[in-house]
């Protein structure tokens, strides 16, 4: 069977940029939205830090997911189809689909066009009898673009790798309150959260001494040249990480080194980075039960269960709407 790729990004999809940026870098404490991450460079540079020793949620949420997949999927009451938000590789899905029997239909979503096609492709071989429709598109802005559930068993909505900790805490319960609207009675909602542990960790997660989560991280800058006619020097910027302890996140920035100017030539823009400012990328905030249960609760969802790898590392938590 072919896979259905629908594509939702279109040239409104770069208008968003061009207002992020816009917005972003015209601040007194300048900000790039993360989704601007991963055009195909940086799905592969993302795909290459999860296969790091020093980033252990990937590790930790397979082993999770290998340890309880089947329990994971009977707790979700049988579902028949998986939709993912933020889809990637779809390697977790492959480990959830394999608990699910059968498996009907998946469907992945994500802002990155390369990977839905490639992860559909590989699925629909790997996968016979499989339906994979794929939405390429924003799942902060498309959802109601996921098609509707193609049959009565119950649906199991997904939200993998600690993505819903690079969310601001407004805007984390405001995706969740978009994924609520998604689920029937009977469907379920499966986020992973990366837990709060000690910082060491948590930074050096963020920090390979190889240099790929900060070509991950500049990779945004070459992005927005490519897009939108800029010209950063993106090896004049530090990769900076750092875990905040108050807000429990860690907070990915890019530092100008020496004093510069930029120019973005189709915002008409022009932006000055003092030496040593700072440009905030990215954050992944690190969850306890309480902050997850409070979030999903803040959405109309309750959360059932939590599942947790042998370290505590990592936890994997089933929500139903209310
Ligand atoms: N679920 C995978 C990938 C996590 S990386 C895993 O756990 O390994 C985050 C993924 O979400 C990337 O593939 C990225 O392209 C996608 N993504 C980030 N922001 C998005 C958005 N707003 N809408 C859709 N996809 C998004
Ligand atoms: N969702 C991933 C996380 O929060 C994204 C990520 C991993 C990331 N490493 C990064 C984003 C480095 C920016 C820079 O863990």
């Amino acid at each position: 069977m072919n896979p259905v790729v629908d594509v939702h990004l279109d040239a409104a999809a770069e208008r968003r940029l061009a207002d992020d940026v816009r917005d972003g870098l015209t601040r007194p404490f300048k900000e790039i939205p993360p989704k601007h991450f991963y055009d195909s460079r940086g799905s592969e540079l993302f795909e290459r830090i999860c296969e790091l020793p020093e980033y252990y949620p990937t590790r930790a949420e397979r082993s999770i997911l290998a340890a309880r997949a089947g329990e994971i999927v009977a707790a979700a009451g049988g579902p028949g189809e998986l939709v993912e938000l933020g889809s990637g590789s779809a390697l977790k899905a492959r480990m959830l689909l394999d608990a699910m029997d059968p498996a009907r239909r998946y469907v992945p979503v994500d802002v990155s066009e390369r990977m839905v096609r490639e992860a559909a492709a590989e699925l629909v071989a790997d996968y016979p009898g499989l339906v994979v429709h794929g939405v390429v598109g924003d799942f902060e802005r498309h959802l109601h673009e996921v098609p509707a559930p193609g049959g009565a068993a119950p649906r199991l909505v997904a939200l993998l790798g600690g993505t819903i900790g690079n969310f601001p805490p407004a805007g984390r319960r405001r995706l969740l309150r978009e994924v609520r609207a998604m689920l029937r009675p009977g469907d379920r909602f499966l986020v992973g959260t990366d837990l709060v542990k000690d910082p060491a960790t948590i930074e050096a997660a963020y920090d390979d001494p190889g240099g790929v989560t900060a070509a991950f991280n500049r990779n945004v800058l070459h992005v927005i040249n490519r897009e939108l006619g800029a010209d950063f020097d993106p090896d004049a910027f530090d990769h900076v990480a750092f875990y905040d302890r108050e807000q429990e996140w860690v907070e990915m920035r890019l530092r100008a080194r020496e004093r510069c100017s930029v120019w973005v030539r189709d915002l008409d823009l022009r932006v000055e980075f003092a030496a040593g400012e700072e440009l905030r990328t990215e954050i992944s905030a690190k969850f306890t039960p309480a902050r997850i249960r409070a979030d999903c609760a803040a959405a109309g969802m309750e959360l059932e269960r939590t599942w947790t790898d042998a370290e505590t590392l990592f936890g994997l938590s089933l929500a139903r709407a209310v």
